[in-house]
């Protein structure tokens, strides 16, 4: 009998009876290890004395965000409207740092009317605009988003710390930014450092890299400039290929590499900003097979779910762990599958080669790691309904529709 261990639940026990049947494509929450990965994340903070802010574009799931506000995290926004999505859902505006290559005028004036803790100033024409414009009662903080140049091993669509990137200031503009505005004695400064070298990072050593070059930098900023804090933004990745053996990424390992270059007497105040550590490995995707095609060289399975609700495969060629959800025994046949979406594209797929248990059609697998970067990229495109969400907490089963309405009252087991 397959038993998943993750959930601690048969998943045939989903399909009580034809009738309850959830209806597929669904997004699939565990909010008990979401409150156990937040919870580590935030006893690793307190250890190094780190504040935490989470970055709400890996999941912007009203009660994925409940749960994270309980914690005590703040957030890191890229655009008016997560900034407003973070008050709606009830964050304080103290609590929220707004970064972001592209903001509006519109929306940098939204933002100081709102008075929201910190802007990351991404460039030299944005701080004259908000120097030309910061009102004389406004409490939020402007830090420059300054380049480390660091490159890391990730897939090249989620670097973001290189020079050629379009992401942040220069260490040569910063420094000469900052020896200007002090010759002129201008009231607004930089309240400190934000810094990001990409994402889905699981070597350390590039932490490392990246605390070098910003301790490098501050070296060549005037003696006579201080400022509040360093923003080492965020990157922990985690482990797509074996998640059951790795639930919980290793906050302590990220921090340890990070907080020794940033000794507590100089620097009090140093933010991380995670996204996909902390709610990747919290969701899946259940989905259903359409049909089997028998080509020449392979089978080719088309799922009821595709890029539009998992667009990470056909974006950066990401590959998710994909298990079957129907009991198999010892004695199953295994097949080699290529797993496809419904999607007029032929680079809706998630990929070759996925061995299997002989699948039929109406049969339903589990994609996994589908908390960060899945329903918060959900596309609307060919007019594909937006998958439900199911929520287990402890025994119970909560399910809303897209629309959030609550159709299914905690059927436990
Ligand atoms: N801070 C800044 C300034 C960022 O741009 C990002 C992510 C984060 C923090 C959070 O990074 P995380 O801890 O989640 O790695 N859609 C891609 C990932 C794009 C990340 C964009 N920026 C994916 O699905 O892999």
């Amino acid at each position: 009998m397959y038993f998943n261990k993750w959930f601690n639940i048969e998943f045939s026990d989903l399909f009580l009876s034809k009738k309850d049947q959830m209806e597929t494509p669904y997004y699939l929450y565990d909010m008990n290890l979401l409150d156990t990965t937040l919870e580590q994340a935030q006893v690793a903070a307190e250890l190094y004395n780190i504040k935490l802010l989470y970055a709400i574009k890996a999941n912007t799931n009203p009660y994925i965000l409940e749960r994270i506000r309980k914690y005590g995290f703040g957030i890191d926004a890229v655009s008016i409207g997560e900034i407003k999505l973070a008050l709606t859902n009830g964050f304080q505006p103290y609590q929220i740092a707004f970064a972001g290559s592209g903001k509006t005028k519109r929306e940098i004036d939204e933002a100081l009317q709102l008075n929201i803790a910190t802007i990351h100033c991404e460039s030299l024409s944005e701080w004259e605009y908000i120097s030309s414009v910061y009102p004389t009662e406004c409490t939020t903080k402007i830090a420059l988003r300054v380049i480390p140049n660091v490159y890391t091993n990730t897939h090249q669509h989620i670097q973001t710390g290189g020079n050629n990137h379009k992401f942040g200031i220069s260490t040569e503009e910063a420094s000469r930014l900052i020896q200007k505005l002090i010759e002129r004695n201008s009231t607004l400064l930089p309240c400190g450092f934000h810094f990001h070298v990409g994402s889905q990072i699981t070597r350390m050593d590039y932490f490392e890299e990246l605390s070098r070059s910003v301790l490098y930098f501050f070296q060549t900023l005037p003696s006579s400039f201080s400022f509040d804090y360093v923003n080492l933004g965020g990157g922990l990745g985690i482990n797509y290929d074996d998640p059951d053996n790795e639930m919980i990424p290793n906050f302590t390992g990220w921090m340890r590499a990070i907080r020794p270059y940033f000794p507590q007497d100089r620097f009090p105040h140093v933010y991380l900003e995670p996204g996909r550590s902390l709610v990747g490995q919290c969701g899946k995707l259940i989905t259903e097979v359409q049909y089997i095609k028998n080509r020449q060289d392979e089978k080719i399975v088309i799922l009821d779910t595709g890029m539009n609700d998992l667009m990470r495969p056909a974006l950066y060629g990401a590959r998710h762990h994909i298990s079957p959800m129907q009991p198999h025994s010892e004695t199953t046949q295994f097949q080699t599958y290529t797993l496809s979406g419904p999607s007029c594209e032929s680079t809706d797929c998630f990929g070759k080669n996925y061995s299997l248990p002989e699948l039929k059609e109406g049969d339903h697998i589990v994609i996994h790691s589908c908390g960060a970067y899945a329903e918060s990229m959900r596309l609307n495109y060919t007019q594909r309904l937006a998958p439900s969400c199911v929520y287990k907490e402890g025994n119970n089963l909560n399910m809303y529709t897209s629309q959030r309405k609550k159709i299914k009252v905690e059927q436990s087991f």
